[in-house]
């Protein structure tokens, strides 16, 4: 028995990792992913000490409650944390750990590879292609837009959000952004800030969502109705920030002339309509997905419940 003690994981450790937590924790690692409620099982029936989760599984204050006394932190591998109700663990005493940092360059490169495939048409080509180059464009067919030059608005301004300004402006695009409060001068950098998203959205012929979910519909009809027309929507930090009806309206009419979506309101049963529409580019929530990011990011959660049930207070944890 590990004298840090008894770890439950809610899925299979990946390969990279494995002796590293078989090593650090007695830990009890399922053959397949488990529900929140399996998860909660075995928790009580081995007196666990810590739980480790991925982004899929829920843990509301009902669930938190259900928790036996012996656990004291949750890690999870996912920087966002809208999955667990952090307040009702903190009542509790149970330290709740995320994986900020280490996704936020494979993240933004994501976010430009939606931007470039929604600009470019990406879907309707690769689609021509899996089917063997039947379609012959002409000169002036299956024409895109230019990204380079267009002025992007990020609506939240944190480590994912400058990482993607970082890269637009290797696009000579002009950055506006809104965030709940102001970056310093070294931090904004040659970006405008906008105290409200009304007063950015008019001048946004790329809008750029990198706000934290959990805080409701940012984008709303009205909203999508203040962008200039034409513009194009990226979105790689939550589906629950976005009315997805008023999206494929606006989509429809060209308010909105693409959009690239690597999250969704419902996952994995996402909205079909948005991949029947030409004017989407879609990916399976991949923003983290490299081999070297998913390695740090199950490191890191790793890192967390190792420094709290060795008596310390790491840097991953969420403040409460
Ligand atoms: C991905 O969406 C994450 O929160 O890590």
């Amino acid at each position: 028995m590990s004298p840090l003690g008894r770890l439950v994981c809610s899925a299979p450790i990946p390969a990279p990792l494995r002796d590293r937590a078989h090593a650090t924790f007695d830990c009890i690692e399922p053959g397949k992913p488990l529900r929140t409620d399996e998860v909660i099982e075995i928790a009580t029936a081995q007196r666990a000490d810590a739980i480790l989760v991925s982004l899929g599984m829920l843990l509301r204050a009902d669930h938190i409650a259900r928790l036996p006394e012996t656990i004291r932190v949750v890690a999870t591998t996912s920087v966002g944390f809208d999955h667990i109700d952090v307040p009702a663990a903190h009542a509790r005493g149970i330290v709740i750990c995320n994986t900020p940092d280490v996704l936020t360059d494979a993240t933004a490169d994501t976010h430009m590879l939606l931007l470039l495939g929604a600009a470019r048409r990406a879907k309707e080509h690769v689609r021509n292609m899996d089917g063997g180059w039947k379609i012959r464009n002409g000169f002036f067919e299956g024409l895109g837009v230019e990204v380079t030059g267009k002025t992007m608005g990020i609506v939240g301004m944190g480590r994912i959000g400058r990482a993607v300004a970082d890269r637009a402006r290797g696009f000579r695009m002009p950055i506006l952004y809104h965030n709940r409060t102001r970056l310093s001068p070294d931090l904004e950098g040659d970006a405008r800030y906008f105290p409200t998203l009304e007063s950015m959205l008019p001048y946004c012929q790329v809008l750029s969502l990198n706000a934290p979910g959990g805080q409701g519909v940012l984008m709303t009809r009205n909203r999508f109705a203040m962008l200039p027309h034409g513009a194009i929507f990226v979105n790689s930090a939550r589906g629950s920030l976005v009315d997805e009806d008023a999206l494929i309206d606006a989509l429809k009419s060209g308010q909105v002339a693409s959009a690239g979506l690597d999250v969704f309101e419902k996952e994995p049963n996402f909205d079909a309509r948005l991949n029947e529409l030409a004017n989407t580019f879609l990916l399976p929530h991949i923003g983290s997905a490299t081999v070297e990011t998913r390695t740090a990011m199950f490191g890191l959660a790793i890192d967390g419940i190792e420094a709290v049930l060795g008596g310390g207070y790491p840097s991953n944890a969420i403040r409460p």
